[in-house]
């Protein structure tokens, strides 16, 4: 949600927050393995496609209003992938179906502290992957010196509230609106030693997905010439 004007969304007018009805919280579902990558200049598009596909109540939860795609568009256009760290989950097909911004404070005197904020696909919620995200902002904060971590939420946003809880933040709570602060510890040589490991994991990973779609493209374009070659032979058959 929006917090500053340099922070995890595009910011906008709080006038339009208007109060939709709450969502259920979701029976148990299995965890799923999370292969988080930090994502660069070239997944733009793919960020900008997550975040359109989000409802009106979701925009409304991840920024505090309901931005438009010309909004969320120019958020995405704006992210400095060298300042902040954007974090993703993808998909077999390379949908980017989880994504998570670290904005870090672009004032000197706050420079131990930084925002974050997530946006999960409803198809793949409840397995876990927003906290996953969460543990990996905050493993990657905590390397960059970060000692105080912020997430802005509305009240009523029980999953952000759930996530920041069990990661030991503290909430509070103002009218419709939440925000909770986590201190982080000092990093350690494992603690930036773990994050290399999960980056590197996470990259194989990407590329593994890549070649898989490349291939099955490939695969499919064969079967296509052998469909058409035997149509032919069938169709010139005596
Ligand atoms: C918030 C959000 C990221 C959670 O993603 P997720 O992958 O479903 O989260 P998790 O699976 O890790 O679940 C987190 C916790 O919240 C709980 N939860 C999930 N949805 C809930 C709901 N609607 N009501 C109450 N609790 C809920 C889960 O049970 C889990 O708690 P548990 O660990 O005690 O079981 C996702 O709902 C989302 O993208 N919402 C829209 C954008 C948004 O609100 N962003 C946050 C503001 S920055």
């Amino acid at each position: 949600m929006v917090a500053s004007e340099h922070g995890t969304g595009p910011g906008g007018s709080t006038d339009l927050l208007r109060v939709l009805p709450p969502e259920e919280k979701p029976s148990p579902r299995a965890p799923w393995v999370a292969v988080i990558r930090r994502l660069g200049v070239r997944h733009r598009g793919r960020i900008a496609r997550h975040l359109q596909a989000l409802d009106e109540r979701d925009r409304y939860l991840r920024f505090g209003y309901m931005a438009t795609d010309a909004q969320i568009q120019s958020y995405v256009d704006s992210l400095d992938f060298e300042r902040d760290a954007i974090f993703g989950i993808y998909n077999r097909r390379l949908e980017l179906v989880a994504m998570a911004h670290v904005a870090f404070s672009v004032d000197r005197n706050f420079d131990a502290c930084a925002e974050f904020g997530v946006s999960v696909l409803p198809s793949v919620r409840g397995h876990g992957y927003g906290t996953k995200l969460f543990a990996r902002a905050m493993r990657h904060a905590r390397n960059e010196g970060v000692q105080l971590m912020f997430i802005h939420a509305l009240s009523e946003n029980a999953a952000m509230i759930n996530i920041a809880r069990h990661a030991g933040a503290t909430v509070e709570h103002d009218g419709s609106e939440a925000s909770a602060y986590l201190r982080l510890p000092p990093a350690t040589f494992d603690s930036r030693v773990g994050e290399m490991l999960a980056e590197q994991l996470a990259q194989t990973d990407y590329r593994l997905k890549v070649q898989a779609r490349q291939f099955w493209k490939f695969i499919s374009g064969l079967q296509e010439v052998r469909r058409g070659v035997r149509e032919a032979r069938h169709k010139s058959a005596p």
